[in-house]
């Protein structure tokens, strides 16, 4: 028999419980920072110090963590779904944990790219990128990071993974930033759908959703047990 195909749609809040700080809760990220300072292709050309600086940071931060029962219940999953995981965040925790289809809508921060050539990606070597790195064919190297304001390539693909999910659970995201937001919307009507998050609303209008207000490292390996045993 065919296994289903679980989609998952992640966000910074399933990687709160390791430590990692989400965007736009009481502590987030975006509070210390202004998106438009160290995210855009401005900030980069205006002030490449403070960007290269905040994503050192973060990168730096990657090296001190690690994935949590959420991410490892997604690895369980694959025993007995098709799991496909669309991810906006751009820490390596679900490879870590074991997960096999990952695809990183905003980009992966230990991965950097020549600011000449897109194309030209590479792994970072260590948690530190400076002015004067350079790629291969001489340019400077920039973080490979999706910021306001670029295109999100990778949206194609996952758009086709959204039609195609029997099942769609969507997991700590504040569904704020879009096209990643509006990926739910491409899932079947009447596909089961899921949202795990403490803060959700409850105003979307989405059929068959089923909306869980707990914390990702409690709540993702109860749901995915209860997946399993119905199968
Ligand atoms: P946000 O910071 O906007 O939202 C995080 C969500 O996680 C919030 O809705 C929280 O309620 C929820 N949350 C917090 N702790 C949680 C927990 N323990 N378990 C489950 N949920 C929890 O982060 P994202 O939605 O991921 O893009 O942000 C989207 C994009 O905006 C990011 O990828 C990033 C950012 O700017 C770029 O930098 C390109």
């Amino acid at each position: 028999m065919e296994m289903k195909r679980i989609v998952v749609l992640s966000g910074a809040g399933i990687s709160a419980e390791s430590g990692v700080r989400t965007f736009r809760d009481n502590n987030g990220l975006w509070n210390n920072y202004r998106i438009e300072e160290v995210a855009s292709p401005q900030a980069w050309l205006n002030n490449m110090d403070l960007v290269l600086e905040f994503y050192n940071q973060r990168r730096k931060q990657l090296y001190e963590v690690e994935p949590n029962p959420a991410h490892y219940a997604l690895v369980d999953l694959e025993q007995h779904f098709d799991v496909q995981i669309i991810t906006q965040n751009v820490d390596d925790l679900h490879e870590r944990a074991g997960s096999s289809n990952v695809l990183h809508l905003h980009g992966e921060l230990k991965k950097v790219r020549s600011t000449v050539d897109p194309d030209l990606v590479c792994e970072l070597d260590g948690w530190e990128l400076k002015k004067g790195d350079q790629c291969e064919k001489g340019s400077q190297l920039r973080p490979h990071i999706v910021w306001f304001g670029e295109a999100v390539p990778e949206i194609i693909p996952a758009a086709e993974l959204s039609v195609s999910a029997d099942i769609f659970i969507v997991i700590g995201t504040s569904l704020l930033v879009y096209p990643a937001a509006g990926l739910i919307h491409y899932v079947a009507e009447g596909a089961p759908k899921y949202l795990i998050d403490p803060n959700a609303s409850d105003s979307f209008s989405v059929s068959n959703l089923k909306v869980i207000k707990e914390k990702a490292g409690t709540s993702v390996p109860v749901l995915v047990q209860n997946l399993i045993n119905a199968r």
